[in-house]
């Protein structure tokens, strides 16, 4: 065996170690807090759980999660060696996903907002969907055809995924969360998942509140995980 052939199976073997676990973040509406909870769950799988971590930013309308990155390096953040931030907004991401996930323990993908068919993609290699929503009317209408979308995609999932809605901005002083809630647990018909439309939609338990410290997050690194932590604990728990 030469020395060239001897490298690249050495470089096999290592890379194939991994098999990733595939979080996808992705509502079909702008604006509704992808980005920052991809964020901040690709930081605690790569900071927190030590693990090697690709951020993909699937995002084909704007590329705010890949802007995040090139702002924290600009500004002299320092970016964890094991965190891996790519820009894949393209027809072929599911196929991408799959070679990537020998090389990750876990490949969080910002889907973006603008695009069903990049948003299909994603889901078709992912574990874990997560759909962050905002408590309002709007947020809720769009849900409807996100997880119509996701149902789709799901059914040519070889691995099986798990759906989670995640309430985020909730502001506590206001009715919104509350009443988000209820109407997310008991549908209204029509409002809801399943055959009929009329059955709850996933929802965890945690909570993303409505805080400066995500707005101003942008751009940083932030050591502080807050919320977030708590959600993967409970979205990974067996
Ligand atoms: N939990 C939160 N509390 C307050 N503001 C938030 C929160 N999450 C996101 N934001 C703000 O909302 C806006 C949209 O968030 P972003 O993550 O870019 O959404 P998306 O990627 O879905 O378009 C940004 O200005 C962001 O700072
Ligand atoms: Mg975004």
């Amino acid at each position: 065996m030469n020395e060239n052939t001897r490298q690249k199976n050495l470089a096999e073997a290592t890379a194939s170690v991994w098999d990733a676990f595939v979080i996808v973040v992705g509502m079909l509406k702008g604006g509704t807090g992808k980005t920052t909870s991809a964020w901040f769950i690709a930081l605690y799988y790569a900071v927190v759980l030590g693990l090697p971590t690709l951020l993909l930013d699937a995002d084909a309308s704007s590329q705010s999660a890949y802007d995040w990155f090139k702002v924290a390096q600009a500004e002299g953040f320092e970016i964890p060696a094991n965190l891996v931030i790519e820009r894949y907004p393209f027809d072929d991401l599911a196929e991408y996903i799959r070679t990537k996930r020998a090389e990750f323990g876990a490949i969080v993908v910002d889907a973006g907002g603008g695009s069903a068919r990049l948003f299909h993609e994603a889901v078709t290699e992912a574990n874990l969907l997560l759909v962050p929503v905002a408590p309002t009317k709007i947020e809720r209408r769009k849900l409807v055809a996100t997880f119509e979308e996701a149902e789709r995609a799901a059914a040519r999932n070889e691995r099986g995924v798990t759906a989670h809605v995640v309430l985020v901005k909730a502001d506590d002083r206001t009715s919104l969360p509350r009443t988000a809630k209820d109407k997310l647990l008991d549908p209204p018909g029509g409002e809801g998942i399943g055959p009929d439309r009329n059955e709850p939609f996933p929802l965890a338990d945690t909570v993303i509140h409505s805080w400066v410290h995500y707005m101003e997050a942008f751009g940083e690194i932030p050591t502080e995980l807050s919320e977030y932590a708590e959600l993967v604990k409970e979205l990974t728990a067996a």
